[in-house]
């Protein structure tokens, strides 16, 4: 409903375009800051019945404000605890092994607790608290409050939290993560694995994801005047109905304004109002992956003269379609899809990427010529979708689960309303591969709700589902907009087309060639497959196959690789010991594997030619290799020590092999292009390793606790050549204003350890003599004469110490309460520690505990083995530890299986990692602190190496401290 005047001054825009704009943030309002530092964290399900359903704030445990986490683990986010779990060969596959998950319950439950202060002038604004995304279900408390529960790993959500924050105080945020379900069958992480975020607005102001900004031109093709229409949803949660006035000026690429307008509306009280805006960019400059060029709108809300609310958003001018004859149209043109589908986990940090790191994955995959990218099988995190905006990718963006039912079209709506301001996002997927329903009706109409769903939202692209059937037009295919294919490259594509001429059609999901880094033989024992390009699964193909057909074929719109990185979980063809997968085009560093040239060669212009295998080959001397020349080139010549082997013609889209006997030396090739000598590339045999090499990809980085440099690690023989089989075991020392986040190789079967986190040592001492008596326990547990410190207990009933294999002695009836009571000496050193609580084994079936007659909680599940903190009650000497217990059914009692734990200072591991094939990574992120970080490598038989990367002041971005 368009409920307002348009207020004309469009045609200003031309008359203000010179005029450049330099702050706009400074005089809102808003804040957004940052809350990914100083966490706290624990591993375990040590609170089951935290969450109180009967009374308001009453939640206990962790989820109290009264908690002390003094003891648990300081950790910043994004943090996933699934990587720092060691390898388990009884764990998932297709997770990657990881003892995380089904079956798995004590590494599943992590509790994540942060306290901010809130300053009294907030208490007139609004205050939200935001998570991108957490793995997987989450229970959010403020202040003892329960504030939200949100089932799913990857789609964001929010609260507004003014009604029960502390203005002019201390809040506390407590997060229960569950992660014993998986989603999918890939690697999945557990943990706040994407950033979170304070939000303060004014009372009136743009609503979460309120804007919207998009570009039209006549036809959906560019020419010299660019509509651009712009959504303003605004909240007021004031209770009474204001006047607001929505403010819109355009900034170009180059930061001059070059377009405005203004609309003004009454907002009703308590509601969310949309104002609707639109204005033209003349001569816009267009976005494309080979030009990124962004601009930014500022969406600035005042209410009486006087500003409420100021937002920045980057979008991009240009047009995306699909033709069914000519295959993706981007900016009215042709435009190959050259892409590659991704998980979102890396070496060394698992589903927990710093945002330096997407945009490291974006440039790395822009090496070989990517220029679209497919986040499998869920919505990403909005960073990647930054990256992918600022460096120039396409991306089709997908959804977790085809549905639509109430709750999976509310997420579907914030993935759109989230992602929809994106340059990059050229293409939705409602989903992925659903078997059990793609052929049927339903899922028919359920993909046609969800694809008019997003017609509603977002006018301009197009939509598509990644389908693994072959020439079927039942159910979602005959539905949707574009038809996806996944895999069957061949006639099923030929007969479909020639049935459905008038449908676009795209590769969704292509190859799943697999290759490992560096190996040139099939070795199913330590699970490596070859690098040529050979090896495939039965629904699968070499990457020379499925893109020379592609590549023939315009109507198929290009097409996107499984996938651009290897990732944890899928070791397709094998199983333990591999626990990554073999499909990426780069390892799971980034590192190149063979078929990087192979697409480089077709997806760029840039002359290429490049040689596989290494020339390292002792003992297989007069024993015939096959080399590989990947390139470009119109012809290539091989040479092994100067002696020619050939000169052979390349055709497109295809590669060049030669047979050759092996003789260590020299194997090098020349590439021409029409009789003239374009490139030249050589391989050496190497001599042994001598010496380690560090080179940091960024020699300077933000000194802002966030960016991150990525250390490439080698080792080089006498005279410096880089070994390509080097497995030497590296150790890391890093000095100055780092911190090293995870060490990687690539290697898909290595279990060396990607974190090594400060280890918090426990030291337990036993709770023995436990002493019971039948008595009345109030169940509100009010302290009665049994819990007092002094009372003689020596007369009341024993129960015996606990065995092996025995719960002890289960003495009480149905209805019966009693105290238990048992003394515990601890020293002046023992309270030093940072943390002290008991662990019961059980309590059956209601139990209060008190320390020193002071009242510690209560536990109200039998099947719980609960914790508490004890270490404020505790005195050095002897101290008591009294349990009111009441029964409800069967027998029951106290199992006196009890123990308190001392919790350590946190000590820090030393760091290491083996090189596999030539080849290890080191992520350091910097502190705060401008400086300098010295990483030093050393190993056994190898000379040492320093690197320095200086980190240079950085404000960094807005955070709560
Ligand atoms: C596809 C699936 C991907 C991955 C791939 C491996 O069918 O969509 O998630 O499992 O197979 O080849």
């Amino acid at each position: 409903m368009k409920f307002l005047h348009l207020a004309l001054v469009r045609l200003l825009a031309l008359a203000v375009a010179a005029f450049t704009v330099n702050s706009f943030a400074a005089d809102s309002p808003r804040e957004h800051l940052s809350l990914d530092a100083n966490w706290k964290f624990h591993m375990g399900d040590d609170w089951p019945g935290a969450l109180h359903l009967d009374k308001a704030g009453a939640s206990t445990g962790p989820a109290s404000e009264k908690f002390s986490d003094q003891a648990w683990r300081s950790v910043d986010l994004p943090h996933d605890w699934a990587i720092e779990l060691p390898f388990d060969k009884s764990a998932d596959t297709s997770h990657g092994f990881k003892p995380v998950g089904p079956g798995f319950l004590k590494n599943s439950i992590g509790w994540y607790r942060r306290t901010f202060d809130l300053p009294a002038e907030d208490s007139n604004k609004r205050i939200w608290l935001q998570f991108d995304g957490v793995f997987r279900d989450t229970t959010l408390w403020v202040n003892g409050w329960l504030v939200t529960r949100h089932e799913g790993g990857y789609y964001p959500f929010r609260a507004d939290i003014t009604d029960i924050a502390h203005f002019g105080g201390k809040n506390t945020i407590t997060v229960k993560v569950d992660a014993t379900k998986f989603e999918g069958w890939f690697y999945e992480g557990a943990g706040i694995y994407r950033h979170v975020w304070l939000d303060k607005t004014a009372p009136v102001a743009i609503a979460p994801d309120g804007i919207f900004v998009y570009s039209q031109f006549k036809n959906n093709v560019p020419s010299d005047k660019a509509k651009i229409n712009i959504e303003a949803r605004l909240l007021n949660t004031l209770t009474n109905a204001v006047k607001a006035t929505v403010k819109c000026e355009i900034l170009s690429p180059d930061g001059t304004l070059v377009a405005k307008d203004d609309e003004t509306g009454n907002l009703d009280d308590s509601t969310a109002q949309t104002l609707k805006l639109d204005t033209s960019v003349s001569s816009p400059v267009l976005w494309s992956p080979e030009s990124p060029k962004l601009y930014k709108l500022v969406t600035t809300v005042s209410v009486a003269g006087q500003i409420v609310d100021r937002k920045e958003t980057e979008f991009g001018i240009r047009t995306v379609a699909f033709d069914a004859n000519k295959g993706y149209l981007l900016n009215g043109q042709p435009y190959e899809l050259k892409g590659t589908c991704n998980h979102q986990d890396m070496a060394g940090v698992g589903a927990a990427l710093p945002d330096a790191l997407q945009y490291f994955r974006i440039a790395k995959l822009k090496e070989f010529g990517d220029n679209a990218l497919r986040t499998s099988h869920n919505p990403p995190t909005p960073e990647l979708l930054e990256a992918c905006d600022h460096l120039g990718m396409i991306v089709m963006d997908e959804s977790r689960l085809l549905g639509s039912d109430a709750q999976n079209l509310q997420k579907w709506d914030d993935q759109i309303r989230r992602d929809r301001n994106h340059a990059s996002v050229g293409l939705w997927s409602v989903a992925n591969e659903e078997f059990s329903v793609q052929t049927t009706p339903q899922g028919g109409n359920v993909a046609r709700t969800m694809q008019k769903y997003v017609k509603t939202l977002d006018p301009t692209r197009p939509v598509t589902y990644a389908a693994p059937q072959g020439d079927t037009f039942d159910g979602i295919n005959g539905v949707i907009e574009v038809r996806g294919w996944n895999y069957h490259v061949g006639k099923d594509m030929d007969n479909y087309h020639a049935k459905h001429p008038n449908q676009p059609e795209v590769g969704t999901e292509q190859a799943s060639t697999v290759s490992t880094r560096g190996i040139y033989a099939n070795d199913k024992q330590r699970g490596y497959v070859s690098a040529y390009d050979v090896n495939f699964p039965s629904w699968a193909s070499t990457s020379e196959r499925w893109w020379s057909y592609f590549a023939d074929r315009p109507w198929l719109s290009g097409g996107f690789v499984w996938t651009g990185f290897d990732y944890r979980g899928e070791p397709t063809p094998y199983a333990w010991p591999c626990i990554n997968s073999h499909f990426g085009i780069l390892d799971v560093c980034g590192f190149p594997k063979d078929n990087f040239y192979y697409y480089q060669s077709w997806w760029t212009t840039n002359i290429v030619l490049h040689l596989l295998p290494h020339w390292n080959w002792p003992g297989k001397e007069g024993q015939e290799i096959r080399v590989d020349a990947l390139s470009n080139c119109g012809e290539v010549e091989l040479f092994l020590n100067g002696e020619s082997l050939g000169k052979q013609t390349m055709n497109r889209n295809s590669k060049l092999s030669w047979q050759v006997k092996y003789a260590p030396g020299t194997l090098s090739a020349k590439g021409y292009n029409n009789g003239q000598l374009v490139a030249e590339q050589k391989i050496e045999t190497t001599g042994d390793a001598v010496a380690i090499q560090l080179t940091p990809n960024r020699s300077s980085i933000n000194a802002d606790g966030e960016d991150v440099t990525l250390f490439t690690v080698s080792a080089a023989d006498a005279q410096g050549r880089a070994v390509p089989v080097a497995q030497n075991m590296i150790h890391f020392d890093l000095a100055g204003e780092g911190k090293i986040l995870g060490v990687g190789n690539g290697d898909p079967s290595c279990h060396e350890p990607d974190t090594f986190i400060p280890n918090m040592p426990v030291h337990t001492i036993a709770v023995n003599n436990w002493h019971w008596k039948l008595a009345p326990v109030p169940v509100k547990g009010a302290s009665v004469p049994e819990y007092a410190t002094d009372l003689d207990d020596s007369a009341w009933n024993t129960i015996k110490p606990k065995t092996d294999g025995d719960t002890g002695d289960m003495f009480l009836q149905e209805g019966q309460t009693a105290v238990y009571r048992a003394h515990v000496q601890l020293t002046e050193d023992d309270l030093k520690n940072p943390g002290i609580a008991v662990r019961f084994s059980t309590i059956d079936d209601h139990g209060w505990v008190f320390v020193n007659n002071v009242r510690v909680g209560e536990s109200r599940d039998w099947s719980a083995e609960p914790l508490f903190d004890i270490k404020k009650q505790l005195h050095a000497g002897d101290n008591v530890i009294a349990v009111g217990v009441r029964n409800e059914s069967g027998t029951g009692g106290l199992n006196p299986d009890v123990n308190v734990e001392i919790t350590g200072d946190p000590v820090a591991a030393p760091w290491s990692r083996s090189l596999f094939n030539g080849l290890a990574q080191v992520i350091v992120q910097s502190t705060k602190t401008a400086g300098q970080i010295n990483l030093t490598a050393t190993a056994d038989g190898l000379t040492p190496a320093t690197a320095t990367v200086t980190t240079i002041a950085s404000p960094g971005r807005p955070s709560v401290p």
